[in-house]
C-alpha cells in the first residue's frame, strides 16, 4: 500500500522527462496514485509526442492524455468534462504550468514589460490555477488536494525572473484565497516553491545559470535540488499525511529561502 493508493488525479505540465510535472508524476505513481495527463496542443503534434514518450518512460504506454491550452476556457472545460465522464471524481490536481514571453525575462529589462506580456503571463501562470480549481470542485465531492508549482522569485527580486516573479506572487496568493474558500468543502490548496531545475521553462529565464551557482553557494544544504525531492513533497501534500495543511507554500529549495546574507 502506497501513501496515494486509491487516489486519482490530473497532472498539468508534462512537456518532457525534465519537467517538474514529470518528476512529480514519477513519485505520485510510485506512491500508488493513478495519474491522468494533459499536453499543450500544437499543430505539428510535437508536444503530444514528447509528452507520450516521457510518460512511456514512467511505464505508462497508454496514458489518459488530453490536449489542453489552459488559457482557453473551452479547452479546460473539455478536460474536466472528460474526467467527469470517464471517472466521476478526482482526488487531486497538479498545476505545473507557466508561461511568460522570454523577451521580458532578461536581467535588467523588467521595466520594459508590455501590458500584453503581463496579461498573458498572469493569465497562463496564475489565473489558470483558479480556472482549474473551479472546474475541479464538482469532481471532488468528498474533498481533495490541489497543488501548484512556484519559485522564490515570487517572494523576492531575482534578476531575470522579472515578470514571472509577479505571476508567481499572484499564483501563491491565489492558492491562499482558494484554500480559504474551499476549506469547507475539504479541498486543500498548497504551493511548492521548488529550487531551480533545468527544464524548458527555466531555459527561458535570463540569469538562470547564476541562479544555480548562487543556490549551490548560499543554500544551507550547499546544493541544488533534484526533481524527485519536489515530487516527494507533492506526494505528502496530496496524501492524507497533510490532512491539516492548506494555504501553505512549502519550500523545497535546500533552505535557500531562509538565508538573507
Ligand atoms: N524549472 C525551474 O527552475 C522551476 C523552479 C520553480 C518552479 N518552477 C515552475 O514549475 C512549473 C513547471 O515548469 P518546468 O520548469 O517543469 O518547465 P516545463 O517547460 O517542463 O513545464 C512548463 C509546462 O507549462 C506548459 N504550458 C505553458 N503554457 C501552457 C498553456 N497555455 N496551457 C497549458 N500548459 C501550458 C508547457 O506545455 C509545459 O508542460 C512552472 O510553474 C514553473 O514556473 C520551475
Amino acid at each position: 500500500m502506497g501513501l496515494l493508493t486509491g487516489k486519482r488525479g490530473v497532472v498539468f505540465g508534462v512537456a518532457n522527462d525534465h519537467s517538474y510535472a514529470w518528476f512529480i508524476s514519477k513519485q505520485l505513481l510510485g506512491a500508488g496514485a493513478q495519474c491522468l495527463f494533459t499536453h499543450l496542443p500544437d499543430p505539428a503534434g510535437k508536444m503530444e509526442r514528447r509528452c507520450r514518450s516521457a510518460l512511456n518512460e514512467l511505464g505508462i504506454p497508454d496514458p489518459w492524455l488530453m490536449p489542453c491550452d489552459a488559457s482557453s476556457d473551452a479547452s479546460l472545460d473539455a478536460v474536466f468534462a472528460k474526467l467527469q465522464a470517464d471517472f466521476g471524481s478526482v482526488d487531486f490536481v497538479v498545476h505545473s504550468i507557466a508561461f511568460a514571453d522570454r523577451q521580458f525575462l532578461q536581467v535588467g529589462n523588467f521595466h520594459t514589460t508590455t501590458r500584453q506580456a503581463w496579461a498573458q503571463a498572469l493569465d497562463i501562470s496564475a489565473y489558470t490555477l483558479l480556472a482549474m480549481a473551479q472546474r475541479a470542485i464538482p469532481l471532488m465531492p468528498n474533498g481533495g488536494s490541489i497543488i501548484a508549482m512556484t519559485y522564490y522569485g515570487g517572494e523576492k527580486v531575482i534578476p531575470g525572473y522579472n515578470l514571472m516573479g509577479i505571476a508567481k506572487a499572484a499564483l501563491e496568493h491565489t492558492a491562499r484565497y482558494l484554500a480559504a474558500e474551499l476549506g469547507e468543502k475539504k479541498i486543500r490548496v498548497n504551493t511548492i516553491s521548488g529550487g531551480p531545475l533545468r527544464t524548458l521553462a527555466a531555459s527561458a529565464v535570463g540569469g538562470i545559470s547564476q541562479m544555480f551557482e548562487h543556490q549551490q553557494r548560499k543554500a544551507p544544504l550547499r546544493r541544488n535540488i533534484d526533481g524527485e525531492e519536489v515530487g516527494n513533497t507533492a506526494v505528502y501534500l496530496l496524501s492524507d499525511l497533510a490532512s491539516a495543511v492548506t494555504g501553505e507554500n512549502v519550500h523545497v529549495d535546500a533552505g535557500f529561502s531562509i538565508v538573507g546574507l
